[in-house]
C-alpha cells in the first residue's frame, strides 16, 4: 500500500492505495465522486475525463499514486454552488444530459 494526498476539488484528501489503483477508480471508490465515469477498456471515450493540476487526463491511465501532490478537479467540482459550468450548459443545450449534476428545478 502506498500512501498518497491529493487536492480533489479544494479539498485536500489522502488515502492508503494499491500502487496499481487507477485514479479513476480512487475518486469513484474511495471517494465517492461518481461523476468520474468509466465508459471504456480502451482509453477512448473520455468519461473519466478530470483535470490535473489544471489539464486534462484521463483518469482510467494514471495511478492514483502518480497524481500524488497534485490538483484534481472532477465534474463535481465544476459546479460547487450548484450552478452549472458552462461546460455543462453546454451539454445541458446540446444533448439534454447533465453531466454528472442533478438537473435544475
Ligand atoms: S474510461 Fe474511457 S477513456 Fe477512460
Amino acid at each position: 500500500m502506498a500512501q498518497i494526498s491529493i487536492t480533489v476539488n479544494g479539498k485536500a484528501r489522502r488515502g492508503n492505495v494499491d500502487p496499481r489503483l487507477l485514479l479513476a477508480h480512487f475518486l469513484r471508490e474511495h471517494l465517492r465522486l461518481t461523476g468520474t465515469h468509466i465508459g471504456c477498456d480502451t482509453t477512448q471515450c473520455g468519461a473519466c475525463t478530470v483535470l490535473v493540476d489544471g489539464r486534462s487526463a484521463k483518469s482510467c491511465t494514471i495511478f492514483a499514486v502518480q497524481a500524488d501532490g497534485s490538483a484534481v478537479t472532477t465534474i463535481e467540482g465544476l459546479a460547487p454552488d450548484g450552478q452549472l459550468h458552462p461546460l455543462q450548459q453546454g451539454f445541458w443545450k446540446s444533448t439534454g444530459c447533465s453531466a454528472g449534476t442533478a438537473r435544475p428545478a
